[in-house]
């Protein structure tokens, strides 16, 4: 802009000030006016993020991404996709077109991996899904962002994943692809919250399962009800204590997912940024604990306050309990960390003092590559071809599969109690 078109347009910024307001100018007319418009606004914004319901689309693969998928070399995934009519699958090649270039479905991309080798990890007979819930009573930290890249990222190594939302906001359900506006409380856990006799209620969660756009990924569904059993928890409780019975009231979850652990490898519950009974019953369903710590500020002050609630918590369940509650692990991993700040540096060695053994190995950088601002909702899963610099996309997508290797590992070892030797990498050993 020159510099005479940059001062005239300056004047005119300054010619035409907003107006002023008189006092006194909102009110009923103009705030029910306001409230209309905003809904017409947020119809328009959900048709460009939802398109017609449930159809989020998927990532495309082309060959080199496959082979990183199906943890093969460029030429070893070549000579397989030359077999690919004889194994049944999918060759990549358009019908018809003479190219070379390759392109598969999220769908055909898994069916690859589960053909090459597979979840690096077969449960043997009887042994469970490992429940895994991410959590945190600080808000914007990253919980449904990993929550997420997680269910994604286990699924894209074959293993089958059932995601649960215990947000009323529904975040990771709209990032699953589902407007949690439209969700009804029989498609959320509320319904194994309610009392016996209420219209809604059940005793297992199965009923609730919906299948996502993401293949191998599962959901019961978030949404504003989910509030209701906070309410309904505490009263049931104090109805059976009046009653002479004993009911765990925090274990509400860990018992309606038990006969559904066997169909799943991982369940992955993303939880609100607060402690209530409701989220205490995700805990408690929990096989491992995950929390994202932001590297700043207040944060490790949030973090010992919510240990402090969330230990007085724990034993009241233990009372509730005939055996004690254990986890196979616990993970704190630092989120959103801009490394090249002192500040950020010196607060990763306070989490470290902190958490010692507990700090993850995987460290998730700010990235620009996650979104879930304006019209994109997404994780680096969902991106087939990032419009920006590669090297900013691999490295983020090279610290979200870290995470999903360490947690995978972990889970073999600790969960389901895998010999592992200790320079294992999580590639298909
Ligand atoms: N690693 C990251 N880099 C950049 N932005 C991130 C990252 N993780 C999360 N965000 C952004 O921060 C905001 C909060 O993330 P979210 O996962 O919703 O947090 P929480 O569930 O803890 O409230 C979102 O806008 C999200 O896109
Ligand atoms: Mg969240």
């Amino acid at each position: 802009m020159s510099r005479e078109t940059k001062s005239r347009s300056k004047s005119k910024v300054l010619a035409e000030p907003p107006p002023v307001q008189a006092p006194g100018l909102i009110g009923a007319d103009e705030l029910h006016g306001l409230d209309e418009h905003l809904s017409a606004m947020m119809d328009r914004l959900k048709a460009a993020i939802y398109k017609p319901a449930g159809t989020k689309p998927t990532p495309v693969f082309n060959a080199a991404q496959l082979a990183r998928l199906c943890g093969k070399s460029g030429s070893t995934m070549l000579r397989n996709l030359e077999k690919a009519a004889e194994l049944g699958l999918a060759d990549g090649l358009a019908e018809g077109a003479t190219g070379s270039q390759r392109s598969f479905t999220l769908e055909q991309a898994i069916d690859w991996v589960c053909a090459l080798g597979g979840a690096a990890y077969q449960r043997r007979e009887g042994q469970q899904a490992a429940v895994i819930t991410v959590g945190f009573f600080k808000g914007g930290v990253g919980k449904t962002i990993v929550a997420t890249s997680l269910a994604q990222g286990l699924a894209l190594k074959g293993y089958k994943v059932l995601t649960i939302d215990f947000d009323p906001q529904g975040s990771m359900t709209a990032m699953l692809g589902v407007d949690p506006a439209t969700v009804e409380a029989e498609e959320t856990f509320t319904p194994l919250g309610t009392p016996p006799g209420h219209p809604l209620h059940r005793t297992t969660l199965a009923e609730s399962i919906r299948p996502t756009y993401w293949t191998g990924v599962d959901l019961v569904a978030g949404s504003t009800n989910l509030f209701q059993c906070e309410f309904y928890l505490p009263l049931r409780a104090m109805n059976a204590q009046a009653e002479g019975r004993q009911f765990n009231f925090l274990e509400v979850l860990a018992k309606g997912l038990r006969q559904i652990r066997e169909d799943y490898d991982f369940v992955i519950i993303d939880t609100p940024p607060a402690l209530s009974y409701t989220t205490m019953n995700a805990y408690l369903a929990a096989d491992a604990v995950l929390m994202p710590i932001v590297p700043e500020g207040l944060s490790l002050q949030s973090s010992a306050q919510f240990w402090d609630m969330f230990t007085e918590l724990f034993d009241t369940a233990e009372k509730l309990r005939d055996t004690p509650k254990r986890y196979a692990w616990l993970g704190v991993v630092p989120s959103k960390v801009e490394s090249h700040k002192p500040a950020v540096q010196s607060m990763l060695k306070w989490i470290r003092g902190f958490y010692g053994e507990y700090v993850m190995t995987s460290e998730l950088p700010q990235t620009d590559v996650v979104k879930t601002g304006g019209t994109t909702l997404g994780t680096v899963y969902d991106i087939s071809k990032y419009v920006g610099s590669n090297k900013t996309y691999e490295r983020a997508r090279e610290a979200f599969d870290r995470l999903v290797n360490e947690v995978e590992l972990m889970t073999r070892r600790h969960y389901w109690g895998e010999e592992l030797a200790d320079d294992i990498t999580g590639g298909k050993a």
